[in-house]
């Protein structure tokens, strides 16, 4: 690399950073989160709160920088936020719930915290990722730290269990998904992927996995059990239903319906005319496959959702083979999933009637715009973090290659429109946290790949959980 360009990447390295330093959230005189946007251009809408889903990119990197101590006060604050009870309103949030997001708010000189449960957003959307995240935050946040201490604390064992058990709850479902309303996590607008998205099944996947290395089992036991019933089987059906390659489409498209009972082939009755089976037949490589957006009743949404995918790869959700082969689609359906900003948030977009219909006619979600088919750069620390775990570093640096020159010219803008990704998203926001710490993660976890342990999961293994369960809960002096 030439000295000038090593230069500019510096200092393009430097000023990512100064933006990030900027949008650090203070309360009471500590560093607590980071807000979503400091676009001072437009109005702040709701952009000047600490999202529980975009902190994350943040707080890997700060995890992996040391700076541990804001990590530990955004889980310490959060989880204050966390209702303990259930409450009377049907309204008001249940028991367990982590809000979407929250803010400082000042009375009469005395500093507060407002959490947002989905209350203040555009048609008042469930934040499920929330506490999903959360726990995938906590057990970042001991990898990095060792300091175990802190999930063995009283109160988060209690906040780890209310989530565990409004996850695990006896509910109207025969599946070991997690059964979800519409615009449930990243994309919080209507998008046809109310039942069970596939983004929320690798985060609930990830979120069982550290609940079972955290949850001391003494006193736990119940909760334990129903985590280690549950891995199993919910892991078995998605790389199961969800899977698409040739070889599945092959049998999909031969599928009979209407079949009764226990014996029945196609389980959910999937109606072959359903499917774009045309398109995919040309779409799909012959190496690669990838995880179903969304599979339930007469349902195989087969649109490709990539941090579902990148995600279930880096929880383990998807088998050894299947990671591999989601990075060969990747890799071969480049121009279509990177193309000219990483990446895609879902391909292919909805559009005319489907559009009208299932978006509700959302003139934000418009075909190849925002959720509907934009590019998000914040998705490049999980292809990043995805390309380590399955040996397959250079897709990551082809795609930061590819982000580097513009995200600082374009001043990091929260999303891109088109087909390609050229476009500054139409209502995107600039300075937007999750595209700086992103991309500042993403090269990071490639200068510095054993970092990606903090977010992985390996297969999992007995040994992998008997920390927690030799562990005694009385002897747990707090
Ligand atoms: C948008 C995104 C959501 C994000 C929020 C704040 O609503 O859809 O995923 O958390 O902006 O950046």
């Amino acid at each position: 690399m030439q000295l000038e360009e090593l230069v500019t990447i510096k200092s393009l390295e430097a000023e990512a950073w100064e933006a990030l330093e900027k949008a650090i959230m203070y309360y009471q005189g500590h560093a607590v989160g980071t807000v979503a946007a400091l676009d001072g251009t437009v109005d702040a809408l709701n952009y000047d709160q600490c999202f529980i889903r975009d902190f994350v990119s943040s707080a890997i990197l700060f995890l992996i920088k040391g700076r541990t101590d804001i990590v530990r006060n955004f889980l310490e604050e959060t989880l204050k936020l966390q209702p303990k009870q259930n409450q009377l309103d049907a309204y008001r949030p249940g028991r367990g719930m982590i809000p979407a997001s929250f803010k400082v708010v000042s009375r009469n000189g005395e500093e507060y915290l407002e959490a947002d449960f989905g209350e203040h957003a555009i048609a008042r959307v469930t934040p499920v990722d929330s506490c999903l995240w959360w726990m995938i935050i906590l057990r970042a946040y001991v990898a990095a730290t060792k300091d175990y201490s802190l999930a063995y604390q009283p109160d988060f064992q209690q906040g780890m269990r209310l989530i565990m058990e409004l996850c695990l709850a006896t509910r109207f479902d025969m599946y070991p998904t997690l059964l979800v309303p519409d615009g449930a996590c990243m994309i919080d607008r209507r998008l046809g992927i109310y039942g069970y998205p596939l983004e929320i099944q690798s985060l609930f996947y990830a979120a069982l996995r550290a609940a079972r290395e955290l949850l001391i089992c003494n006193g736990n036991q119940d909760i334990v059990n129903a985590i280690d019933n549950r891995l199993p089987v919910l892991r078995a059906h998605i790389r199961k239903h969800y899977w698409i390659d040739l070889a599945r489409l092959n049998a999909i498209y031969r599928y009979k319906g209407e079949e009764y009972g226990t014996g029945a082939v196609n389980q959910f009755n999937i109606y072959v005319d359903s499917l774009p089976y045309y398109e995919l037949d040309r779409w799909l490589p012959k190496t690669g496959g990838y995880l179903a957006g969304n599979v339930g009743p007469s349902q195989l949404d087969t649109r490709f959702f990539t941090l579902g995918n990148l995600m279930a790869i880096i929880s383990d959700l998807a088998s050894e083979e299947q990671s591999q082969a989601i990075m060969n689609l990747i890799e071969k359906r480049w121009e279509d999933l990177v193309g000219d900003m990483p990446m895609k948030i879902v391909f292919p977009a909805l559009a005319g009637e489907e559009y009208r219909i299932i978006t509700g006619c959302d003139p934000k979600n418009i075909p190849w715009s925002y959720h509907n088919g934009g590019n998000w750069p914040v998705l490049m620390w999980m292809l990043a973090a995805a390309a380590v775990k399955t040996n397959r570093v250079c897709l990551a640096e082809k795609a930061i290659e590819i982000a580097q020159p513009r995200l600082k010219d374009d001043e990091w803008p929260e999303y891109y429109d088109g087909r390609k990704g050229r476009l500054i998203g139409k209502q995107a926001r600039k300075y937007q946290t999750w595209t700086i710490s992103g991309f500042l993660l993403a090269k990071e976890l490639v200068q510095n790949p054993s970092a990606v342990t903090l977010v992985s999961f390996e297969p999992f293994t007995a040994e992998q959980v008997s920390r927690a369960c030799e562990f005694e809960i009385d002897s747990f002096d707090s």
